[in-house]
């Protein structure tokens, strides 16, 4: 039985995360810590929040003494670090919160996890959730990111992704933290909040408004359904060793455009309207720094623990549209308050591009 200390477990993947892991294992303990940003969303949480093993702490990762008490409270044995600031465009326009989270918030958990975990055991893991956008961008023709690939994060986000992984590296390095890092390509699916590309682009098309794609939509990005990333997440705390680093994605490029037109097609089919929503796609100023291509090489994950991802795009995609579809109400209360702030200062200055 492991007692899990899951940070950030009310953002998209952490909670994905939680109710996967209480759906396998419902004799474990899983204790969210998770600070209620605008990204984080008790309700995501519904199915399991009556779960005999799962408790809900409302805190932040940078309150040492908060953290110190939930590893002594329940003896904590494994910690998985989803909390993070993790939208680019947001990272652009203000990162101090990603500096303090990202970066403090990092440093906090591996002190707080090295001072708790004295009596080494076997058993012990601090999993870093991290991301491919810590090796930059590459070139078209470029072999897929692997884990030796030099780090060379582009974006405020990235950067302070980068320099907690660096944290994580040294605290297993100096202390002895049985760490493990996992990057991961992007990720899609239910409850991802609709500033990230796919949601935002299945409402903006039912609410008929223009659809933004930055540049010329020619970006590339390695896509990977959510439950697949949990998955290999679980093959790592099983068959990870202290140190390791796996780099997790789907094999599954596409160009920002070509996503963008094939879900207005099967929004089309499934939601049609007067015309056609591809008639709303506008092509709008680029992104500063903006990554052109992210790929992913998971050699690794398949030939050291055997994971593969479950889902193909088709039913990963067909699987959102219909989550979505069916949960708009979700994303009316996610999107109330600060979010309309947010979204006027990202795109109501943003020109069109003819
Ligand atoms: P998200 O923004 O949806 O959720 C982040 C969660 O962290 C929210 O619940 C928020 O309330 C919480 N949080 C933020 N600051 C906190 C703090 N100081 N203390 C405690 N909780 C705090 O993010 P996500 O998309 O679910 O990403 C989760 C993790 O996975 C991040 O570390 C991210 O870098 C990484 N990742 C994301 C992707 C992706 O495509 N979304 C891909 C690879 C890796
Ligand atoms: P995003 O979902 O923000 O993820 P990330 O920047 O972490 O990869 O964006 C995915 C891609 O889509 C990225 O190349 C930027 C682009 N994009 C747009 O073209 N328009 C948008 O409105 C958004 C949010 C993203």
């Amino acid at each position: 039985m492991r007692r899990l200390l899951v940070t950030g477990g009310a953002g998209f993947i952490g909670s994905n995360f939680v109710r996967y892991w209480i759906n396998r294992y419902p004799d474990d303990r899983v204790v969210n810590l998770d600070a209620l940003t605008y990204a984080g969303n008790l309700e995501s949480l519904q199915a399991i929040e009556t779960a005999p093993g799962y408790r809900f702490v409302p805190g932040d990762i940078t309150d040492r003494e908060c953290v110190d008490r939930l590893f002594a409270e329940e003896a904590i044995d494994t910690v998985v670090n989803f909390a993070a600031e993790s939208h680019v465009d947001r990272s652009i326009l203000g990162p101090d919160a990603f500096i303090s989270t990202n970066i403090h918030g990092t440093f906090t958990l591996l002190e707080a996890a090295t001072a708790a975990w004295q009596d080494a055991s076997q058993e012990q893991r601090f999993l870093q959730v991290s991301t491919d956008e810590v090796y930059g961008s590459l070139a078209p023709d470029a072999p897929a990111f692997t884990e030796s690939h030099a780090y060379a994060p582009n974006s405020p986000y990235s950067a302070s992704k980068a320099a907690s992984d660096h944290l994580v590296r040294a605290w297993h390095e100096t202390y002895g933290l049985p760490v493990l890092t996992t990057n991961c390509s992007n990720n899609y699916g239910p409850y991802q909040f609709p500033e990230k590309l796919i949601p935002l682009v299945i409402l903006n098309a039912l609410e008929g408004k223009p659809i933004p794609v930055y540049g010329d939509g020619m970006n590339i990005r390695d896509w990977l359904y959510v439950d697949d990333h949990c998955s290999g997440i679980d093959a790592v705390l099983q068959g990870g060793r202290p140190g390791d680093v796996f780099n997790i994605g789907g094999i599954n490029e596409w160009r920002n455009i070509d996503i963008v037109r094939l879900i207005c097609e099967r929004l089309d089919e499934l939601r049609p309207g007067t015309g056609s929503y591809q008639d709303l796609i506008t092509f709008v100023t680029d992104r500063p720094g903006h990554d052109r291509r992210y790929a992913i090489d998971a050699t690794r994950m398949r030939a050291d623990l055997g994971w593969q991802p479950a889902h193909d795009f088709e039913t990963g995609i067909e699987a959102t549209l219909q989550w979505y579809l069916a949960n708009l109400d979700w994303c009316d209360r996610v999107r109330s308050g600060e979010y309309k702030n947010y979204y006027q200062n990202q795109y109501g200055e943003r020109t069109p591009i003819p």
